[in-house]
C-alpha cells in the first residue's frame, strides 16, 4: 500500500527535523505556487490523491474559504492548521466537506498569557508613557502618578488554556480572579476564580478585562458600546486575542471619554495597519502582534501540527480538532 500524501501548504520553519520524519508514513511534499489560483491548479492537476494538507496561515494560497476548500480533492480528510486561531479557514464548509481541521492551541498559551501580563503591567503602571519620557529626556516632567495592578479584580473572558496561563501569572500580583464562559470551567482551576455566568456582572466588576475568545461570526465586534458601558469607570481592557472581536470606534470613545484608564493591545481589526488615534495615544501600550512571537511558541506550534498529522495517519483521528466541528455528525 502507498503512503497518504500530504501537502505542506505554506512553510514549516523550526520543527523541520520533525517534519522530515513524517516520511516514514507519508509521502510529505510542498508544492511550489505563487497565487491561490496556482495551489488549485497544482492540486487538481497532481494531487487530487491528497489525504491531508498542512497548512500555514499567510501562505500564497490565502484564505480557505467556502470556493477554494470546494475546489480541493473528494478524498482529502485533514486540513491540520498551524495556528491556535483559524478565523482564516471556514471549518463549518470544511465539514460539510467531511474534511476535519485541526488547530494548535496549548502551543501558544505561555507566549500570549505573557504578552497580556506585559501588557497589563504597562497599562496600569503607564510604563510605555514613562519608557517614552525618559528616551526624550523629560525624566518624569508631565508624568502623573500611575496605579498598582497589586489587589485588583482581573475579569477574564474565555477561560481556556491562555486564559489560565494569565491567571496563575497574575495570582503572585495578588490580584482576585473572576471569569465567564459558557459554562464553568471542568474540572475546576487548580486556583482561585469565581466564575460569572453572565459577561455583564464580570464587567460591572472587574477593574481590568482580559479577553481571549476566537473571532468568528458571533464574536465579531461583540464587545462594544454596551460592553464598555457595564465596565467600571477608569478600569482597564486587555486584548491578545483578535482585533476583531471588539468594537474599535467604541474601544476609541471609551479612552477618550476616560471609561477606560488605560488598555493593552496586542491585535487590531485591519492589521498590519493600526488606528493612529490609537498610535498617538500615549496613555495605552500596542504591540504588533507579538503573542506567538517566540522562538518556543513557533517550534511548539509546528510540533502540535505534525502530531495531528500523525494522529490522522496512524489513528484516523485529530489530537485538536476544532470545537465547531467537535461532536457534529
Ligand atoms: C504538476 O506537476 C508537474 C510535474 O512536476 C509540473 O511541471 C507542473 O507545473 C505541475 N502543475 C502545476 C499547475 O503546478
Ligand atoms: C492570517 O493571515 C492574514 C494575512 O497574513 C492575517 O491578516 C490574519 O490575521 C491571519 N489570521 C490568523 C488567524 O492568524
Amino acid at each position: 500500500m502507498s503512503k497518504p500524501k500530504v501537502l505542506v501548504v505554506g512553510t514549516i520553519l523550526w520543527a523541520k527535523k520533525e517534519l522530515q520524519q513524517l516520511s516514514s508514513i507519508a509521502t510529505v511534499i510542498s508544492p511550489d505556487f505563487s497565487s491561490r489560483e496556482g495551489f488549485l491548479k497544482d492540486v487538481s492537476q497532481n494531487h487530487t490523491d491528497a489525504f491531508a494538507l498542512l497548512v500555514t496561515n499567510g501562505s500564497k494560497a490565502g484564505a480557505f474559504d467556502r470556493s477554494v476548500l470546494g475546489s480541493l480533492p473528494k478524498g482529502l480528510k485533514y486540513i491540520c492548521c498551524n495556528g491556535a486561531g483559524y478565523d482564516w479557514i471556514d471549518v463549518n464548509a470544511a465539514f460539510e466537506r467531511g474534511i476535519s481541521v485541526s488547530h494548535t492551541p496549548g502551543a501558544v498559551d505561555h507566549g500570549t498569557a505573557t504578552t497580556a501580563l506585559y501588557l497589563l503591567l504597562a497599562a496600569y503602571r503607564q510604563f510605555s508613557y514613562a519608557e517614552k519620557n525618559a528616551r526624550e529626556g523629560r525624566f518624569l516632567q508631565d508624568f502623573p502618578l500611575a496605579h498598582d495592578p497589586e489587589g485588583k479584580t482581573i475579569g477574564i473572558v474565555g477561560m481556556g488554556g491562555i486564559g489560565k496561563a494569565l491567571a496563575r501569572r497574575v495570582l503572585p500580583l495578588g490580584m482576585k480572579i473572576i471569569y465567564h464562559n459558557r459554562k464553568p470551567v471542568s474540572p475546576e482551576p487548580d486556583f482561585p476564580a469565581e466564575y460569572k455566568s453572565s459577561l455583564d456582572e464580570l464587567l460591572a466588576e472587574a477593574d481590568v478585562v482580559s479577553i481571549h475568545i476566537p473571532l468568528n461570526e458571533y464574536t465579531k465586534n461583540s464587545f462594544g458600546s454596551a460592553q464598555f458601558d457595564k465596565m467600571k469607570q477608569g478600569s482597564v481592557l486587555i486584548n491578545t486575542a483578535r482585533g476583531g472581536v471588539i468594537d474599535q470606534e467604541a474601544l476609541i470613545k471609551a479612552l477618550e471619554s476616560g471609561k477606560l484608564y488605560s488598555a493593552g493591545l496586542d491585535v487590531f481589526p485591519n492589521e498590519p495597519e493600526i488606528d493612529e488615534r490609537l498610535r498617538k495615544n500615549d496613555k495605552i501600550t500596542i504591540l504588533p502582534h507579538v503573542g506567538t512571537h517566540t522562538l518556543e511558541s513557533r517550534y511548539g506550534m509546528e510540533m502540535v501540527v505534525i502530531n495531528n498529522i500523525r494522529s490522522a495517519i496512524n489513528d484516523g483521528q485529530l489530537l485538536n480538532q476544532v470545537p465547531e466541528q467537535k461532536g457534529r455528525k
